[in-house]
């Protein structure tokens, strides 16, 4: 905890943790450029910047993943040289990734114990064993998560994936924890739960470090704001500086209104619904499935908490996932869909949730993802393909602002929100029917969220429709016509906008019928 001082008295506490002057080039791109950092102890400080602004590999060098070219790393004062990951590890700085580190076709436990398996708890494997599922119980409870320690990790929803990397994270007595964008995949509730777990290490001294492009949570949880921008120190505010508009300005440069959806953003709907599904169900569904109707021009919200089979259904719906029973119908007419490719010919598009696996191919450059699922287009005349797909490609990172030295990049190497917006932009530009977003600006910065939320009002005013799936209860109320909130794979309502408000949709998704 920080001493009270007096305002004469500057602070004489050592920091926990120091940076000076760290600069990091990858090729063309200067990622940081002198940037400094200091940590205290029992402090919450949240590190906020545009995507690409450099958060991850400021923090990806404090857990010995990514080497400095230039500068100096202090803990307690000392010098240190943070060359590896279990370095740093031992030194006390753990860092929870973007991405997830987890192994799929491994139980939870397992998972938590990867590489560092308990060896106490006596010479029989078995004692061992139990040791391992009691400590892994009490981890899954100090994060909230009510699942088996023995279950596969694959059975999984992301957002529960991301607290059995947290709780593997509090199971290393970590002094400087790192989370980067813990709660992108999670729901209200999970997220609630989180930020009290982050008081309780506070509370013991823990310092954490806290990235996150949902700057509400900052106001929430933070004691202490450093903004970078283009590789550089951009400002710090304290507690009491801390609000919502001061921060957009630190990070962009500049204010940034996310537009309120109204009725002149919606398209014409005389014409009957672009799409209706009658009673959809898949192996998970509950109950009788679930209907719902998309009308031209309308973007319709789905709620819902983390695993209430949202995106199950959207994965049915476009022929991933088989279907049961049910019918859908485009513009009327009823559509056979087996696989994706029948969704795509009918003008449909998917923007999945988990777009690093299912979106990007990685090793590709950023033209090569743009332009994939536009071949057909693009194909017209083999020697227009190039420059049309180049075309294509400078027009998406030029609207999107995607950070990047060129559209020849591989995706892999763009940080995790400028992935994002390759994905999106890949669809978002083609123009379907019905267009299908699940979790549209997860990860995104708030300058970016204003694009996309623009390109989503232009789309709909051209008759687009379309279903967006979102945990973020402020983005459903923002951007939504009509909102459908689901609950353990069941509809449990349908709210129109006068309706619309967060006690009603918390009220469906938790279960209760309206
Ligand atoms: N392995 C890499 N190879 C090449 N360039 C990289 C690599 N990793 C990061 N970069 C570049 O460094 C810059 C900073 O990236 P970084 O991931 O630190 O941003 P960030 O602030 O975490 O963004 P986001 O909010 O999108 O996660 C970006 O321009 C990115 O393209
Ligand atoms: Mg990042």
């Amino acid at each position: 905890m920080t001493v009270a001082t007096s305002a004469m008295e500057p602070p004489v506490q050592t920091p926990l943790l120091e940076v000076e002057r760290i600069s990091k080039r990858y090729g063309g791109a200067q990622a940081l450029s002198g940037v400094g950092l200091r940590l205290y102890a029992g402090e919450v400080v949240a590190l906020i910047g545009e995507n690409g602004a450099g958060k991850s590999t400021l923090m990806k060098i404090l857990g010995g993943i990514v080497i400095p070219d230039e500068g100096e790393i202090r803990i307690v004062g000392q010098p240190v040289r943070l060359s590896s990951p279990s370095q740093a590890m031992d030194l006390g700085i753990s860092l929870i990734h973007q991405e997830l580190n987890l192994a799929d076709n491994l139980s939870v436990e397992a998972n938590l114990f990867l590489g560092r398996e308990l060896t106490w708890g006596g010479p029989l494997g078995l004692a061992r064993g139990k040791a391992m599922e009691a400590k892994s119980r009490e981890l899954l409870a100090r994060v909230g998560l009510n699942v088996s320690p023995l279950e596969r990790l694959s059975n999984l929803t992301p957002g529960q994936k991301q607290l059995v990397e947290i709780a593997r994270s509090l199971s290393m007595d970590a002094r400087v924890l790192i989370m980067d964008e813990p709660t992108s995949s999670l729901a209200q509730k999970e997220t609630d739960r989180l930020l009290e777990v982050i008081r309780e290490l506070r509370q013991q001294g823990v310092c954490v470090v806290y990235i996150s492009h949902r700057l509400r949570e900052v106001e929430a949880v933070a004691d202490r704001v450093v903004g970078l921008r283009d590789g550089k120190n951009a400002g710090e505010m304290t507690r009491a500086q801390i609000n919502y508009a001061a921060m957009v300005q630190m990070m962009v440069g500049r204010e940034v209104d996310l537009h309120q959806r109204n009725a002149a953003d919606s398209g014409a709907s005389d014409r009957g619904p672009v799409l209706r599904v009658e009673k959809l169900r898949h192996a998970l569904s509950r109950g009788e499935g679930v209907s719902l109707e998309v009308r031209p021009g309308e973007i319709v919200g789905m709620a819902g908490l983390v695993g209430a089979g949202r995106t199950e259904f959207a994965e049915t719906l476009f022929g991933i996932r088989p279907r049961v029973s049910g019918q859908v119908y485009l513009e009327g007419q009823l559509g056979k869909i087996q696989r994706p490719a029948d969704a795509i010919a009918l003008g449909m598009a998917l923007v999945p949730e988990d777009r690093r696996q299912h979106g990007l191919i990685l090793a590709e450059s950023i033209g090569g993802n743009i332009a994939l699922p536009n071949l057909d287009t693009h194909q017209v005349a083999r020697l227009l393909r190039f420059s049309k797909i180049r075309h294509t490609a400078h027009q998406g990172v030029t609207s999107l602002r995607i950070r990047t030295t060129g559209i020849a990049k591989p995706a892999g190497q763009l940080s995790g929100g400028n992935q994002q917006k390759v994905v999106l932009y890949k669809w978002l530009h083609r123009q379907p029917k019905l267009l299908i977003l699940d979790e549209p600006t997860r990860g995104v910065d708030v300058g970016a969220k204003k694009e996309i939320y623009d390109l989503m009002h232009d789309l709909t005013r051209k008759g687009v429709g379309i279903l967006m799936i979102s945990s973020d209860l402020e983005e459903i109320l923002h951007l939504s016509d009509r909102v459908v909130v689901m609950h353990e794979h069941q509809k449990t309502g349908e709210l129109t906008r006068a309706q619309l408000s967060e006690e009603s949709i918390m009220r469906l998704a938790t279960g209760s019928q309206s």
